[in-house]
């Protein structure tokens, strides 16, 4: 396999907003790979969260690390450069919410940022047919998107083992990425189905100490690679 370090994606969604930027600090300083960044718009999904001022803010306090755009939203070329401006690294996007899925990719691509496409628990892989070769990102939910805190459905590690095969088909260095429901006691089977890059909201916000979280997280991940 040839797969990427793992890294270990803290969503913001289930940080505290009121003091955001010390809480992207924390789970940096924890041990954090990348800052997974949620965007909602009460339309695509049925809850409304942040935007490209919010992204850009957490530039401007400093963080330096990837930003990780998860865009909830339709449409979505309208708002792509306005997330690549305000420093976003991946843009990832679902491809329902868009009318021409090939063009939002080059879209992407040419602001700077790192194309990802997002699939929910019932969109199937056929859409990597023609968009693979041109992706950094492949995410596959394992929840409904829309709210932290949900269950993982298990049926995305199937999926996960279905798109690992076409990434290492593909020779490319695209990430695999899971989102949703992503605990300490399941990481290791997802780890083990492919998954390379680890989105965690409520697992490590709603823990008591972050760097243990992570760490632990780490451990059971090196122990499905070995
Ligand atoms: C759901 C979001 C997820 C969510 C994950 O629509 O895309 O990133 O915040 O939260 P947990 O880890 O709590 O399931
Ligand atoms: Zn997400």
């Amino acid at each position: 396999m040839s797969m990427q370090t793992p890294w270990i994606a803290p969503s913001i969604l289930s940080a505290d907003f009121a003091r955001l930027g010390e809480q992207v600090d924390a789970v940096l300083r924890a041990g954090a790979d990348v800052v997974h960044f949620d965007v909602m718009d009460n339309h695509y999904v049925p809850n409304l969260t942040i935007g490209p001022l919010i992204c850009e803010a957490l530039r401007k306090y400093g963080v330096q690390a990837p930003i990780d755009v998860h865009l909830m939203v339709s449409p979505v070329d309208r708002i792509v450069p306005d997330f690549a401006a305000a420093g976003a690294t991946y843009i990832s996007f679902h491809p329902e919410a868009t009318q021409h899925i090939d063009r939002t990719i080059e879209l992407i691509r040419e602001h700077g940022c790192k194309p990802g496409l997002v699939f929910n628990p019932a969109t199937p892989l056929e859409y990597l047919d023609y968009t693979l070769e041109k992706l950094d990102l492949v995410l596959i939910m394992s929840v409904n998107p829309g709210f932290g805190g949900q269950k993982f459905i298990p049926s995305a590690l199937r999926k996960l083992a279905e798109a690992r095969a076409r990434i290492d088909q593909s020779g490319r260095p695209v990430r695999l990425e899971i989102d949703g429901g992503v605990k300490v006691d399941n990481i290791q089977s997802i780890a083990r189905a492919g998954a390379d890059t680890f989105v965690a909201g409520s697992a490590i916000f709603g823990s008591k100490d972050y760097t243990q979280t992570i760490q632990a997280m780490r451990a059971q991940i090196a122990s499905a690679r070995s």
